[in-house]
């Protein structure tokens, strides 16, 4: 393990840091394989309640590593295994049981504005500038972003920012939908921490299912979506934390979650 990403677990809230300030965090297939390993362990640990997703001060990330593309070019390569791990990453962020939060600041470009749009919650401060640049150099996003984007920010947004490839700051981001806050410079990894500690307290198995709730929400008719909402109730109800969570309010004293 290199120190290419680097990790602390506090009071629930796991904090994952990309830590390749001399190249403004460009992803590696490297970085991104630990990236993967630290979440699945962070998934899998009872004390994680919520993951904090940050980069460095100049740069969330600029996205893929170009230098190692021209690399890959050079040695005749054809595939695009950087492309099929970050895919992977991002579905499987997704798919995760605890929130993922983005706490940005710096570039956040291409692959980098990607990895932003693939965790559930975004916090910017107003170094933040978010920006496509891909189209610029013969590319497109293609790990995600022209999905994500564009169900979030809706078409006419998307389709700028990808065609034109301008850098917004992080006030329009936030008027467009693309982060939950914007806080002042240097505070957007202790706002994500504060709002991860925030959900960390409450019962893991209901976020879980909000989380997987929420998304069939973005790819379902609204029939479908109601279903699974019901099928996600129905589940919780049989629950544990769900009896304790409210014997406590009765009992006027906080809850103790065990995700049980
Ligand atoms: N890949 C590899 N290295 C990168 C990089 C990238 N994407 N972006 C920046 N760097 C490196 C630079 O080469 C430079 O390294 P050296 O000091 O060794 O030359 C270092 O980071 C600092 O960069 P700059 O000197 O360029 O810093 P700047 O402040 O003048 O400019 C910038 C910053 C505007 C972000 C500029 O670096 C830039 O335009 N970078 C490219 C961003 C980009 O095009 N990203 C999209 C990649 S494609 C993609 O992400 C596709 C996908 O779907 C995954």
């Amino acid at each position: 393990m290199s120190d290419l990403v680097q990790s602390n677990l506090e009071e629930g809230v796991a904090v994952v840091t990309i830590n390749r300030p001399d190249a403004l965090n460009a992803l590696t297939p490297e970085m991104l394989g630990e990236l993967r390993r630290l979440l699945e362990g962070f998934e899998k640990d009872m004390e994680c309640r919520a993951v904090v997703l940050a980069g460095q001060p100049k740069a969330f990330s600029v996205g893929a590593d170009i230098k190692g593309r021209v690399v890959e070019y050079d040695a005749g390569g054809s595939g695009d295994a950087l492309g099929e791990i970050i895919r992977g990453l991002f579905s499987y962020m997704e798919t995760m049981s605890k929130p993922v939060i983005a706490a940005l600041a710096g570039y956040v470009l291409g692959g980098g504005f990607e990895l932003a749009l693939a965790c559930d919650l975004r916090i910017a401060d107003r170094t933040a500038k978010f920006g496509f640049p891909e189209a610029g150099v013969g590319s497109m996003p293609g790990a995600g972003g022209t999905q994500r984007l564009t169900r979030l920010a809706g078409l006419a947004a998307a389709m700028e920012l990808m065609f034109s490839g301008d850098r917004i700051s992080a006030d329009e981001a936030y008027r467009l939908g693309l982060v939950n806050r914007v806080v002042a410079d240097g505070d957007a990894a202790p706002a994500a921490i504060e709002l991860g500690r925030k959900i960390a307290a409450k019962a893991p198995l209901s976020i879980d299912r909000i989380k997987r709730s929420v998304y069939v929400a973005t790819s379902s008719d609204l029939t479908t979506g109601l279903e699974f909402e019901a099928l996600c109730h129905a589940f919780l109800r049989g629950t544990h934390d769900r009896e304790e969570g409210m014997r406590a309010f009765v009992e006027k004293r906080a809850p103790k979650f065990t995700g049980r």
